[in-house]
């Protein structure tokens, strides 16, 4: 195949355990536009262009088909399962309990694993809603985040770690101070967190944070998701692509500035996990990892271009008393209650 760019030339990422991964992976949330078709059929071409690192969860209601492709691939012999990086999560309404076991079973039945390398509570809290509901729905049994409930959500993730059915147990959408207050708490740490990380949003203190824990950070929405659902939009929300400083950039690389984003990522240090179900766009992201890197003056620029523009705020997740989605984010340095 003509565009198959050969993973051995994808820059790595040490974990802290040792384990090597690919600096970039693929994302698999189709929205509200792909169907489970397009988004299976865009991993197992994504695997015949070289990538080898799919994020997947079970909200994503898709894990079925994608299991299909990743069982095919793996019996063609056109890769094999330990050259994969496959990571899933737990969904909200699944953390009592037992649950998390349960969702892990399901997720590796759907995925036809018989392991999983990263498994992410999705969300620091029980608080769930029904798919494609409206933003401003609350669920009546929403609350603000508990360390005691997280901490049993987290003890689940341990023994999951320790009966060897995910090598790495991680942890997403968190906050510092939900950090310091649960991972003087764990026995067994997160290597990874999945959080927001686009030009217009790179949370530097939350980065640093994990860095220096060596935690390594995930960045979803790294194209700062253009075709996001509806419910994720407002009206102060700032286009990466259409950011001065990531289109003059893209210009002297002649590149999309979806390219920019993704190269900033890199380089910065970031996993990103873009998402497309079209060939064209899912090869050239994995493509520029190998290939003209942005300049150091560049990367200053970038980094100064921080918006503060979180686009993902979750208000579905807040409870009834809540003030807003800042709520769930403790703005002010302290777990909101
Ligand atoms: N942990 C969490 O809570 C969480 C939350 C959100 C997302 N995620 C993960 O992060 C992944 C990525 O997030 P996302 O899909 O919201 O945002 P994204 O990757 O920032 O943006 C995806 C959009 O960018 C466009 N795009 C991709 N490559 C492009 C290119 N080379 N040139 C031009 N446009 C390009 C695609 O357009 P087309 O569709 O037109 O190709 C797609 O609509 C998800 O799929 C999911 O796996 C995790």
């Amino acid at each position: 195949m003509s565009n198959f760019i050969d993973p051995a030339i994808i820059p790595k990422r040490k974990l802290a355990t040792g384990e090597e991964i690919p600096c970039i992976g693929m994302g698999t949330f189709g929205s509200d536009r792909f169907t489970k078709e397009q988004v299976s059929s865009a991993v197992a071409g994504a695997i015949l262009s070289g990538y080898r690192f799919f994020d997947c969860a079970s909200i994503y209601c898709n894990e079925d088909l994608i299991g299909k492709v990743f069982a095919e691939a793996i019996s063609r012999g056109l890769v094999k399962r330990d050259e994969l990086f496959i990571t899933s999560k737990v969904w909200n309404d699944m953390h009592g309990e037992g649950d998390v076991l349960l969702s892990l079973a399901k997720t590796l039945k759907d995925l036809q694993l018989d392991y999983i390398d990263a498994y992410f509570v999705h969300w620091p809290f029980r608080n769930y809603h029904a798919p494609k509901c409206d933003v401003n729905s609350r669920n009546p049994d929403s609350h603000p985040f508990s360390v005691e409930e997280f901490m049993s959500t987290w003890k689940q993730m341990e023994r999951i770690h320790d009966i060897g059915l995910a090598h790495n147990i991680c942890m997403s959408n968190m906050t510092i101070p939900k950090l310091e207050a649960v991972l003087p708490l764990c026995r067994i740490k997160p290597t990874l967190i999945e959080m927001e990380l686009h030009p217009s949003f790179q949370q530097p203190e939350l980065f640093d944070y994990c860095l220096k824990r060596d935690i390594q950070p995930i960045g979803f929405c790294p194209i700062g998701s253009p075709n996001r659902p509806d419910r994720d939009k407002t009206e102060d929300d700032i286009v990466d692509i259409q950011m001065p400083e990531v289109v003059e950039i893209a210009e002297a690389h002649n590149v999309h500035p979806a390219i920019i984003c993704l190269k900033w990522a890199v380089q910065r240090g970031q996993i990103p996990i873009p998402f497309s179900v079209h060939e064209d766009k899912y090869q050239s992201n994995l493509k520029c990892t190998t290939e003209d890197p942005l300049s150091d003056l560049e990367m200053d620029r970038l980094a100064k271009a921080d918006k503060n523009c979180r686009l993902i705020k979750g208000q579905v997740f807040l409870w009834k008393d809540a003030n807003g989605w800042e709520d769930l984010w403790d703005l002010d340095g302290t777990i909101t209650k």
